[in-house]
């Protein structure tokens, strides 16, 4: 890689810009959704620029995938990384994103679809449920404000597959970096940014049109206490910077050294 000097918010904003250029394919809706999600939401910017994916997790499970931003963004972080113009301080980024999203919206999935078909490998984007779909092995999986919208034992559910598919892609690669789940929650025990969060996903369903609101948290302190159970090694990061929510991003390694699938 050719480094050349581009500051953290130039690079930002590059990577902004390229990201969601794809989705005005996609119609007006999906262009100002991806437009607005990535500016605003402080999950994608902390998860690049903290490079809490790296080089050497290439293949993504987004899990809850809406309009698959991760697609864009990935092909667009793997694109800028190749013409150098990748910031210093950041990590370096998968050469070639292998991109798998999972989610119910047949009209999201649609938004997704109009909107990936120049990046190859093409992403595969599965309109279907996360409790009941197959996980394929894979190196990073992203779950970003999804897991609350199934009761608590689909949701401990999820997380074993994930795992085990996390150990799958693990055994692929001989294990050199852990297998990674980033996955953001809500803390249910933060009464206030709850609330406001809660407020907004009922809304935000209903108009979407679904059927179950997303209603089943737990405090940080129980997620973080599943996913130990689960076999992660767990640390949080406060993923709510600028907005009124209550959300953590947890990255959650697996060690993978010493197990195996479960069956
Ligand atoms: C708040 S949105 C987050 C979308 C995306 N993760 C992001 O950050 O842009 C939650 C997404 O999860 C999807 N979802 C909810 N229940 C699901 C399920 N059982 N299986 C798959 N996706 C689901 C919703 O349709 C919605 O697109």
């Amino acid at each position: 890689m050719n480094a050349l000097a581009i500051t953290d918010a130039a690079a930002w904003r590059e990577l902004h810009d390229q990201a969601s250029a794809p989705y005005r394919q996609g119609g007006p809706f999906a262009w100002h959704f991806a437009r607005g999600k990535l500016g605003y939401d402080p999950a994608f910017r902390g998860i690049v620029s903290r490079g809490l994916i790296g080089p050497g997790r290439p293949r993504m499970l987004d899990i809850g995938s809406g309009q698959s931003l991760f697609a864009n963004l990935l092909h667009s972080m793997a694109g800028m990384q190749r013409a150098g113009r990748w910031p210093a301080a950041w990590a370096g980024t998968p050469p070639a994103p292998v991109y798998t999203g999972i989610e119910l919206m047949p009209r999201d999935v649609a938004r997704a679809q109009s909107s990936v078909g120049h990046i190859r490998p093409a992403p595969t984007i599965v309109c279907g449920n996360m409790c009941t779909a197959e996980f394929p092995a894979c190196d990073v999986v992203v779950i970003l404000d999804v897991l609350h919208y199934v009761d608590l034992p689909a949701q401990e559910g999820v997380l074993l597959r994930v795992r085990d598919a996390l150990r799958r892609g693990a055994a692929d690669r001989q294990g050199q970096v852990p297998g990674r789940l980033l996955l953001r929650v809500g803390d249910a025990a933060s009464r206030r940014g709850y609330a406001i969060s809660q407020w907004v996903d009922h809304t935000v369903t209903r108009i979407r049109g679904h059927k179950v609101s997303p209603t089943w948290g737990r405090t940080l302190a129980e997620w973080i206490a599943l996913l130990q159970r689960l076999g992660f090694t767990v640390q949080p990061l406060p993923m709510s910077e600028g907005t009124p929510f209550a959300n953590v991003l947890l990255v959650a390694d697996i060690d993978t050294a010493t197990s195996t699938p479960s069956p």
